[in-house]
């Protein structure tokens, strides 16, 4: 048995104005009052965080961002440095979503910049990795997951990265109800962990919680929670609802 706490994380993406978000933070703070034994997590857009980081306060959610950027501060219209989501209330930032890589250009290079920013600001990085459907078809899972892996911790140190967090999401399971198998996943985070063994040890490689991603619903999370490797979930659609997030809260 792992000791690696569980934790449950809810990507809202670009949904809920504020009072929306506050709304349902709420609503998630009094579902999971008496969830022991994992770590919950909800990222919001950022003009919320700091509204919902006053709702979430001494409460068993913990706040995230979205994403950040990598320089401290300076004329970069439109960025939001890591310093910054610290002050409002966040403990951990998601980076590298596929989203961001496919939409806004985020490379291997730039997610690499973006978690050594976060590891310096204290912020727990949730580093997302995962293969598209025609890697996968192609029979390149491993070698992509290897490659975005290497190029996106190259020049860390095993000290920086006690707090890492990863995130597997098969680009094809995200948003299209196609979950990946337990036993695809379980594959998958396997390699991953085996990949961290490699560079930087075994006691990183059983310390790592590596999440799964890609339509996770109530009704399949307990089937993948039960795979050895897989530590929680990136839930994108039913973290939305508090109901539904609570449900995959309270897995067991
Ligand atoms: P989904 O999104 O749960 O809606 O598939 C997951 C994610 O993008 O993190």
């Amino acid at each position: 048995m792992s000791n690696r706490t569980p934790l449950l994380a809810g990507n809202w993406k670009m949904y809920k104005t504020t009072p929306e978000a506050v709304e349902t933070a709420q609503r998630l703070v009094e579902l999971v009052a008496d969830s022991a034994g994992v770590d919950i997590m909800i990222a919001p857009v950022f003009t919320a965080l700091d509204p919902v980081s006053r709702v979430v306060r001494n409460s068993r959610v913990a706040l995230g961002a979205q994403n950040l950027y990598w320089e401290k501060e300076g004329a970069y219209t439109g960025e939001i440095s890591a310093d910054m989501l610290v002050s409002a209330g966040c403990q951990y930032v998601i980076i590298g979503h596929s989203e961001r890589r496919q939409y806004f250009g985020e490379t291997d290079e730039t997610v690499n910049k973006k978690i050594s920013a976060a590891i310096t600001a204290n912020l727990i990085p949730v580093f997302c990795i995962g293969e598209t459907e025609s890697e996968r078809e192609s029979g390149n899972t491993f070698s992509v997951l290897d490659k975005q892996v290497k190029d996106g911790l190259e020049g860390k140190v095993v000290d920086d990265l006690g707090s890492l967090v990863i995130a597997y999401e098969p680009v094809w399971a995200i948003g299209t109800g196609k979950t990946a198998t337990s036993d695809q996943a379980q594959e998958a985070h396997k390699y991953i962990r085996s990949l961290i063994e490699g560079l930087f040890g075994t006691t990183l490689a059983e310390s790592v919680r590596i999440l799964y991603g890609g339509s996770v619903k109530p009704a399949n999370v307990s089937e993948l929670m039960a795979m050895p490797d897989i530590d929680g979930a990136l839930v994108g659609g039913a973290s939305l609802d508090a109901d539904s997030f609570s449900k995959i809260v309270k897995f067991k």
